[in-house]
């Protein structure tokens, strides 16, 4: 017991450095990516209660603290799930329905296709479109939610100053396995 114990403080700790290390994997120098042209469209109401779960598996985003101001990004840029909890500024382009400035949101599920509809009409997931669905008030912020879909220009950028009070944990397991769900990581949002 003693052992099992010792091994598993160790491997608490171990992740723990790993985590908040700020020489570790969390933080490269992560500068923006530069600004890329896609389009925008919006689900659910206001509340944004559609939001929550997604392919990510972040469960409810409220209490997660990814609050509204979240996305499902296309195939293309979902990448698998390495975009996930990756933030991304967007901001409305070459439509009159166009608010001014810029949002910031974070990737939390996956659009999937849909071939049954085409690619310029209603299927705006399909690859190879670039493609942010996102939560509706977080839409609302950068274009009239009338306009449907919008041209946008999008860049990733860090997630510091999004999420406030550090990384989130959720342990989950027992003395033969162990998974961590990392919630609310700052820096670029990625971990590897
Ligand atoms: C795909 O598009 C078709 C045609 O608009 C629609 O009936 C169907 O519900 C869509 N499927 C999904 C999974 O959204």
């Amino acid at each position: 017991m003693a052992l099992f114990h010792h091994s598993w403080s160790f491997l608490f700790s171990l992740i723990f450095s790993w985590l908040v290390s700020p020489t570790g994997a969390l933080y490269h120098g992560y500068v923006p990516s530069p600004w890329t042209l896609a389009h925008a469209t919006f689900y659910g109401d206001e509340s944004a209660s559609s939001t929550m779960g997604g392919a990510c598996g972040y469960g409810n985003l409220m209490t997660n603290g990814y609050g509204t101001d979240t996305a499902a990004l296309s195939t293309t840029i979902f990448n698998n799930g390495y975009a996930c909890g990756q933030c991304y500024q967007i901001r409305c382009v070459q439509s009159p329905w166009c608010y001014t400035g810029y949002t910031t949101v974070t990737a939390t599920n996956l659009c999937p296709p849909n071939w049954s509809q085409d690619s310029n009409n209603g299927g705006w997931c399909n690859p190879p479109r670039t493609h942010f669905d996102m939560a509706k008030p977080a839409f609302m912020k950068i274009a009239r939610w009338k306009a449907g879909i919008v041209p946008v220009m999008y860049r990733r950028v860090p997630c510091n100053g999004i999420r406030k009070g550090g990384i989130r944990f959720s342990f989950q397991g027992n003395g033969y396995w162990l998974l961590v769900y990392v919630m609310n990581v700052a820096g670029a949002g990625d971990i590897s």
